[in-house]
């Protein structure tokens, strides 16, 4: 346990008192996925002595997103010296993929976990893939989470928009708990739901719910940038475009502004005060995309999160507030403050512009494609916005008419 090579076995190690837990060890896992990634966290060579070591060992490893937890009377032997160096954080993934992985199952939303063992479970994830050469053979993929209440009434349109291009991307379903739909065998949406709670919108447990599904979608190793959808987004371009986009974007999508009045700075709480100033409260779409830096500092911050969760009710709308204060407090500069998510606010009032079938015309699209302008990677471009919202489902029929002409897929 002293020496630091144990680092690099990507094991946890934890010993227990005594035997008679054996029996019962099923039952606590969780506890020591948790306590076991706090002593890894650690890593300090000063903890170890000091804990009692008892004649059990727990082995826990993540095998392509798949735990297992193994216990033997023995510590786990020593792993090769020929392993690749440690990475910041112990917990990794043996990779076992091909040149030409299929796209791994994630097994680990099957999980049990609750949040709070989830979100210590994926803060123990590498931030960054690249430091380890096995990981060239993975090609990076896009996390697409779909924050929803029940249907995906224009899944016909993603589905199209995914076809061909399993491996570079992996879905994410948060669905309220009383729906109890699913999806068919052949389509990109069966069985990825991953475990969710109540979601009332407006209220903070739909940053609740964000975090639960970037959570998971961190797990996967090869997931490098995170986008929230809900079930009124559409694609705007076709998957290629949108994968080159985003993958080689130098900076994120958390839309951050200032706004005076009741509906920005008036939300404010001087209660959060001198953690939060006002000056430093920010508003925001909640549909963001972001790298899997920040996606990590998200799910990690146990600093601000706890005081919007408290300060941050009912009218205040946290899932407008909280991620564009955070990121500017704290990430500012990797952030390009404008959403690629486009919305229509030109109808006044607390919700934007519905897309119903009369409005879905070839010119609405085009417009939305690129009568823009903004910066990406720090140069000009017409391509702002990659996704829209909110299309109703009277409007599938006429998107997936356009699609092939005018979104460049289908
Ligand atoms: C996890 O891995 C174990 C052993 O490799 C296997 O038996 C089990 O089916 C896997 N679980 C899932 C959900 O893939
Ligand atoms: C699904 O939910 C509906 C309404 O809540 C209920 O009537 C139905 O029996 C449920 N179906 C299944 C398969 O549980
Ligand atoms: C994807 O869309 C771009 C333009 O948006 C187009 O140039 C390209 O040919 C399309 N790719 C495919 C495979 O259709
Ligand atoms: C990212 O940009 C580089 C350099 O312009 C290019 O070679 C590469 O193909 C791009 N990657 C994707 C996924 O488009
Ligand atoms: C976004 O805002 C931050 C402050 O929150 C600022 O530091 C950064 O330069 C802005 N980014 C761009 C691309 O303007």
């Amino acid at each position: 346990m002293k020496n630091p090579q144990q680092e690099q076995q990507k094991l946890i190690f934890l010993p227990l008192p005594n035997n008679r837990l054996l029996h019962n060890f099923i039952y606590i896992i969780p506890y020591f996925l948790i306590f076991g990634c706090g002593l890894i966290l650690a890593t300090s060579p000063k903890i170890f002595p000091n804990i009692d070591i008892g004649d059990l060992f727990v082995t826990v490893k993540v095998i392509n997103n798949n735990i297992t937890v193994d216990y033997s009377s023995s510590p786990p032997p020593s792993s090769p010296p020929s392993t690749p160096p440690p990475s910041q954080t112990v917990l990794d993934v043996e990779k076992r993929d091909s040149p030409s992985p299929p796209s791994p199952t994630l097994s680990l939303k099957h999980h049990h976990m609750e949040d709070e063992e989830l979100l210590w479970m994926a803060s123990m994830v590498p931030k960054n893939k690249g430091n380890n050469n096995n990981n060239n053979l993975v090609k990076p993929k896009i996390a697409f989470m779909f924050l929803v209440r029940g249907e995906l009434p224009l899944a016909p349109l993603w589905e199209l928009f995914f076809r061909g291009h399993e491996g570079l991307y992996s879905i994410y379903v948060h669905a309220n708990p009383s729906y109890n739909q699913s999806y068919h065998q052949d389509s990109v949406f069966y069985d990825r739901r991953i475990p969710s709670k109540e979601v009332q919108w407006g209220k903070f447990n739909m940053v609740e719910a964000e975090r639960r599904l970037l959570a998971n979608a961190l797990l996967d190793h090869s997931n490098q940038r995170f986008v929230l959808l809900s079930e009124s987004c559409i694609p705007l371009f076709n998957f290629t475009t949108v994968y080159s986009y985003l993958i080689n974007s130098t900076k994120s999508y958390v839309e951050v502004y200032d706004k005076k009045g009741g509906t920005g700075q008036g939300r404010y709480s001087p209660r959060m005060n001198p953690l939060i100033r006002l000056s430093q409260w920010r508003k925001g779409s909640q549909w963001f995309e972001m790298s899997r830096k920040l996606a990590l500092e998200v799910i990690s911050d146990r600093k601000y999160f706890p005081v919007f969760a408290k300060f941050c009710k009912n009218a205040c709308y946290g899932d407008e507030h909280y991620l564009p204060t955070y990121v500017n407090i704290k990430f500012g500069k990797e952030n390009t403050n404008r959403t690629v998510t486009w919305v229509d606010w030109s109808i006044l009032g607390p919700h934007p512009g519905q897309y119903q079938r009369p409005r879905v015309t070839p010119t609405l699209l085009e417009n939305l494609r690129t009568k823009y302008t903004c910066k990406y990677n720090g140069k000009k471009t017409n391509i702002c916005f990659l996704f829209a919202r909110k299309f109703m489902p009277s409007s599938l029929n006429r998107l997936l008419l356009f699609a092939p002409k005018i979104l460049k897929f289908g």
